[in-house]
């Protein structure tokens, strides 16, 4: 299949490029488009058929669960069989935006999108583009990020197109996603609510809102059916060449790979230590957490593209507002 890629204006997106992009959505086709965290690929969340091409053209095992996009906090009430306190509290102040709530779902929700499990994932991006096309299509939209399975997340379309090219209808280029990383997945359907995957929305902010809630660890879960979250999965949101998370500033590592005659990719803090030897391409990484997750896959992405043998990570602080980014630094790291 031939991929169509549609240029549209990030704050106020053409009319005729979002009717264009809708029309494949309602006819069962998938379109993948940005939000304000990554770029998703859509389809109609209501069509089985439609997003059973989603878990083909991504290749992402039937037991992952799908996140459904909405436009309007009204839309995510007629998934879901209730709606607490909290799912209205946490709705009032962080959407539209990067929070992703997991309520038990509805029938109207097909059996696919949550993969069979008893709970649906919502969300109501904040992207212009994300909300317009939803609006246009009339349906939820089912999106996870629009990658291959176990790939990096794509913050750009070209990200997309490269993994994606042929796969799918179309893309919508709305340029650089401003996020950067995937959003905060928060399960209600649990007493006290539980943190599936940290995100650009982190748990104080949530605990702010509602009070306690259960807090992200390295759970691991074997041979369950659906998978809880991402985070059950060890290797996920992974560059190609293997990347090192070291606790110091790098240089050390990054020097040892350079003296075995390794290309190096080297993101660190430091700005100011002297570059160890030519096969070392430093990059020096802001020091705002939200700066850095903004540009943490851009990065990954072009180490890939310029085909680095590896990539040595200096650790950001052990502190909340790293907490998103650490994780997926971890994922990365973990071997394959
Ligand atoms: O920022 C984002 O969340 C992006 C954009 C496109 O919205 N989407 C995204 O989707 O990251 P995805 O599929 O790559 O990651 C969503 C994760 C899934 O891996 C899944 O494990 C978890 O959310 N999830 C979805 N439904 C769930 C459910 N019912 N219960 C628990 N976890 C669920
Ligand atoms: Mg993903």
């Amino acid at each position: 299949m031939r991929t169509e890629l549609l240029s549209v204006n990030p704050g106020d997106p053409e009319p005729e490029a979002i009717a264009r992009a809708a029309d494949v959505l309602r006819a069962g086709g998938l379109v993948a488009f940005p939000t304000e965290t990554v770029y998703g690929l859509g389809a109609n969340a209501l069509d089985a058929a439609a997003v059973a091409r989603i878990f083909l053209a991504k290749g992402r095992p039937a037991n992952n669960p799908l996140i459904v996009h909405v436009a309007h906090p009204s839309a995510a009430r007629d998934l879901v069989t209730a709606w607490p306190q909290t799912a209205d509290e946490l709705a009032k102040r962080f959407w539209p935006g990067p929070l992703t709530l997991v309520l038990p779902r509805s029938s109207a929700v097909p059996d696919i999108v949550t993969a069979g499990g008893p709970t649906v994932a919502v969300r109501m991006p904040a992207h212009a583009v994300a909300r317009a096309l939803i609006v246009a299509a009339g349906v939820p939209l089912a999106a996870p990020s629009a990658n291959r399975s176990t790939r990096l997340s794509p913050t750009r379309a070209e990200h997309v197109m490269r993994d994606l090219d042929g796969r799918i209808q179309l893309v919508l280029d709305g340029g650089r996603t401003a996020g950067g990383l995937e959003s905060t997945v928060l399960d209600l359907s649990t007493t006290p609510p539980r943190l599936l995957r940290p995100g650009l929305i982190v748990p104080g902010q949530i605990v702010a809102a509602i009070g306690p809630i259960m807090e992200h660890g390295e759970q691991r879960l074997l041979g369950s059916s659906p998978l809880p979250s991402p985070g059950m999965m060890g290797r996920h949101y992974a560059p190609r060449a293997s990347l090192e998370l070291v606790e110091d500033d790098g240089w050390q590592r990054a020097d040892a790979h350079g003296r075995a005659h390794r290309t190096v990719a080297w993101l660190t803090f430091a700005g100011s230590l002297p570059c160890p030897q030519k096969e070392v391409k430093r990059i020096v990484m802001p020091r705002d957490p939200g700066l850095y997750a903004s540009f943490l896959y851009e990065v990954l992405h072009a180490c890939d593209e310029a085909g680095v043998d590896r990539i040595v990570v200096a650790s950001p602080p052990d502190a909340e507002e790293w907490l998103a980014v650490r994780d997926r630094l971890r994922r990365a790291a973990t071997p394959a």
